[in-house]
């Protein structure tokens, strides 16, 4: 299917002129999809106030009717789950199963999120006073901005808007310059479901397509109670402080740099498998990626020459075609920060394997890159940075402790695992003193995400935490009410003060 036949099946009519067109290509081939009109920053005031007028109608429809809508939204995708999942790969250079995954996500966030609208909870508080109720109310926040980024242009959007949605919020987008075509079609499935809805008010969801100046508008707007955004942690150091300076609020998920422990106890065929996708999968550009792997020094000789053998077998290509594993970088800024990352590595000591740029036939405009392994005489230097490229630093550790402790020893604080069948190991790496990660995982890589579980961690990945858990309370505030129903006007701590 060509790039205009799927775009007019999901519902994307582009404007042939605009005053600012943004040429949009693949990552593919480097062969041009589309040219997308840019916003101004006149539009972005534009979007926010339609966003507002929206929010006042929206947030007093009842938060199961509100579930309707994104049932509906969840309905929408399933049918154009194959059609989205392409331009997804088409965009961001992902092989198709990844771009119907991420589909899937959004499908899975839409049935959580229906669920959550008969279950935004507070809680009733005992009063210290007689004849007095105190209880906790949870009301729609406004305004919700969301900031994504390339790598999962779809998903990451749906964990906010669904959850904003429900909650009874209006959203205001602003997507990756690098892929404008996914968001455009996010939007004209959503407007689907509020067409099937029937009753959903203009400017619910508005799409801002621009560059950082767009972003820094809709960032310090007073108007937007709530900023979500996720990249880097450079990004993240311009927005917190912006919107701090309005007293809005924050939702960060930025930089990680994921580890993992293999202990001598692991299960290494599992191991293997799960390093390997966690490493490579997505062509190392998942928030989530393994970045970093420390191997007890029992196993090191066992299993690195495996994981060398088995990154030798890995297919990298076209990511349309069936049997590849992993497609482009997203361009060649990315693949210049992997040769410059391996090559501080090189001067750092460390032994690269594989990490060439490799030439796909037909493919020749794509950033293609086999991924490499690096083994590390030490932990420090290159490896405390995020290279957003399929870059494994392996190491050598002796102790549990030291383990822990050298993975705790990075600025960021997403996503780690361990692999071990050693319970104490296991429950060790889990407790207050184990992974200072906002996920940690046992017997499974730290990659990829399940809509259930909160996602999103600590230190200079901002600490927000998105998706599921209890997640929603980001999008909502709360109020806490106390009732009186008694004849009296008791104080409370009992304090005097009578006429
Ligand atoms: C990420 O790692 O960037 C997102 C993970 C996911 O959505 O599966």
């Amino acid at each position: 299917m060509d790039i205009d036949t799927l775009l007019g099946a999901l519902g994307v009519a582009l404007p042939a002129q605009g005053a600012h067109m943004l040429e949009v290509t693949s990552p593919i081939d480097g062969a041009p999809l589309a040219k997308v009109a840019m916003q101004t920053e006149a539009d972005t005031r534009e979007a926010v106030a339609a966003a507002q007028r929206a929010f006042e109608q929206w947030r007093m429809v009842p938060a199961p009717k509100r579930g309707e809508l994104v049932r509906l939204f969840g309905q929408v995708l399933r049918a154009n789950k194959e059609a989205l999942g392409r331009l997804i790969t088409l965009e961001t250079g992902k092989i198709l199963q990844e771009g119907l995954g991420e589909v899937q996500e959004m499908i899975d966030i839409c049935d959580f999120a229906v669920g959550l609208s008969r279950q935004l909870y507070g809680l009733t508080i005992a009063s210290e006073r007689p004849g007095h109720r105190m209880m906790e109310t949870w009301h729609p926040l406004g305004v919700c901005g969301v900031i994504s980024a390339f790598n999962f242009p779809a998903a990451v959007w749906a964990w906010n808007a669904a959850l904003a949605v429900v909650c009874g919020d209006s959203v205001v987008w602003k997507p990756s310059e690098k892929t404008p075509l996914t968001a455009l079609a996010c939007a004209a499935l959503f407007e689907r479901a509020c067409v099937a809805f029937g009753a959903a008010p203009p400017g619910l969801l508005r799409v801002l397509i621009g560059g950082r100046d767009i972003a820094a508008r809709l960032v310090e707007d007073g108007r937007v109670p709530l900023i979500s955004a996720t990249g880097s942690t450079r990004m993240g150091r311009e927005v917190a402080p912006r919107v701090a300076a309005r007293f809005g609020r924050a939702l960060l998920e930025l930089g990680g740099n994921n580890a993992a422990i293999v202990a001598p106890s692991a299960d290494l065929a599992l191991a293997l498998r799960a390093i390997l996708f966690a490493a490579v999968g997505t062509a190392g550009q998942r928030c989530t990626t393994l970045r970093r792997l420390f191997v007890q020094r029992e196993v090191y000789g066992e299993l690195v020459p495996r994981l060398i053998e088995a990154y030798g077998r890995v297919r990298v290509g076209d990511p349309l075609a069936p049997d590849t594993l992993v497609g482009p970088l997203i361009d060649e800024p990315a693949c210049r920060s992997m040769q410059s990352a391996l090559a501080s590595a090189r001067e750092q000591g460390g032994t690269v394997h594989g990490g060439e740029r490799i030439a796909v036939p037909g493919r020749e405009g794509g950033w293609y890159v086999r991924p490499a392994l690096v083994e590390m005489p030490a932990h420090g230097g290159i490896v405390c940075d995020e290279t957003f490229a399929p870059i494994l630093y392996v190491m050598r550790y002796d102790t549990l402790a030291e383990a822990i402790a050298q993975q705790n020893a990075v600025p960021q604080g997403l996503s780690s695992s361990i692999f071990t069948l050693d319970m104490r190991e296991a429950e060790t790496f889990l407790s207050a003193a184990g992974s200072d990660c906002g996920i940690a995982n046992v017997n499974i890589g730290p990659s990829g995400a399940e809509i259930g579980g909160a996602f999103g961690g600590e230190k200079e990945t901002g600490g927000g935490r998105e998706s599921g858990s209890d997640a929603w309370k980001n999008y909502m505030r709360p109020a806490t009410n106390t009732v009186n129903f008694s004849t009296d006007l008791p104080l409370a701590q009992g304090v005097r003060w009578d006429l």
